[in-house]
């Protein structure tokens, strides 16, 4: 019997009693699938460590469904209101100084929690019917490909993989934004769907990119993160494309022909930003299981609009860490 189960008022009160009960569930938002468990329970969140093989190191977002909510967790600042105000729900973290009723494993003994509304029906019923802010890393093996439908949840999961509850195809398909409102510089930790210039332009003012060098608490930071287990390389010049001879796959986004070169596989994306992430982590899993030494991957536009399409192509081509 599947482990995935319908995304139906039944299995919105099944997922919240999961959650109540202090279980794990799989959980679908705009961005990607979250693993998700009530983010007050200590226990409850070091199993979702575990099921992930996470760092201890890395904080874990909170879910809410209401600003009231994310007041709850720490000091929801006015920067973090004017983001919530324009951006919620959405794909947009909010990192905030974090209360006490945070436990330790979800800021990773930090002073900080990241909260985020998700723009999802039934992750949104399923936080009313628990009345609980919930933590949910995104559903993968730590490292892996982001799953964005239930079946690539189970899929990176395997046997660890929790109950599922089936909210389709993730839309937006790239994990969210990050930013820390929690001192004064204002920083995007990990770039998402929502961008620096949105943000500067909600708040009024200019913000930076990056963490400052004394924290290093964003996963979304290591290098190798959201990877493909098959090599994968970025084509940057099309027409000169040099790649040994072996069987490969082609993720392209352009309509540009490459005659010489004889694909197993090619997936072609929509050449637009939110097109492309739409379908980016559902197309690097399935070349991934193309049977291929190496993954061709068409760099997309250097603009603006791609940032965080580039920073995870940048992310799923970095060699794997050897530690
Ligand atoms: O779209 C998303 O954010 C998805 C869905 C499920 O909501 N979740 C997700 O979670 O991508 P995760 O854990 O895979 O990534 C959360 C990111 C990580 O880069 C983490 O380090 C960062 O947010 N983060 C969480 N809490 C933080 C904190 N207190 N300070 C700095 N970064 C934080
Ligand atoms: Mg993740």
């Amino acid at each position: 019997m599947s482990i995935i189960f319908p995304g139906d008022e039944k299995g919105v009160v099944k997922a919240a009693s999961l959650i109540k009960s202090g279980n794990l569930v799989g959980l679908p938002t705009e961005t990607v699938y979250g693993l998700a468990a009530n983010a007050l329970n200590f226990d409850a969140v070091a199993e979702i460590f575990r099921v992930k093989g996470r760092p201890a190191t890395n904080p874990v977002i909170v879910h809410v469904h209401s600003v009231e909510m994310a007041q709850a967790l720490g000091d929801f600042n006015e920067r973090a209101a004017i983001l919530a105000k324009t951006f919620w729900p959405g794909p947009l973290t909010i990192v905030i100084r974090a209360s006490e009723i945070v436990p330790t494993n979800v800021t990773a003994g930090g002073t900080t929690v990241g909260v985020r509304m998700p723009n999802h029906v039934l992750a949104l019923k399923v936080l009313q019917a628990s009345s609980l802010p919930i933590a949910a890393p995104s559903a993968n093996r730590s490292e892996g490909i982001s799953p964005t439908t239930a079946n690539e949840v189970v899929r990176s999961l395997g046997a660890m993989s929790p109950p599922v509850l089936d909210g389709g195809a993730c839309i937006v398909g790239i994990e969210s934004t990050v930013v820390d409102v929690s001192d004064n510089t204002v920083r995007i930790l990990r770039p998402g769907a929502v961008t620096k210039a949105q943000i500067e332009s909600a708040l009024d003012e200019q913000i930076l990119i990056g963490g400052s060098s004394t924290i290093a608490r964003s996963p979304g930071q290591m290098l190798r993160h959201y990877a493909p287990n098959t090599p994968a390389l970025l084509i940057d010049d099309w027409n000169a494309i040099t790649v040994p001879p072996n069987k490969l796959a082609l993720l392209a986004y352009s309509a540009k022909p490459l005659e010489t070169i004889e694909f197993v596989k090619t997936i072609r994306l929509p050449a637009d930003p939110s097109g492309y992430a739409s379908g980016l982590y559902a197309a690097l899993s399935e070349l991934d299981q193309a049977g291929v030494d190496r993954i061709v991957i068409e760099t997309p536009p250097k603009t603006e609009p791609w940032t965080a399409v580039l920073d995870r192509l940048n992310r799923a081509v970095a060699p794997v860490r050897r530690d």
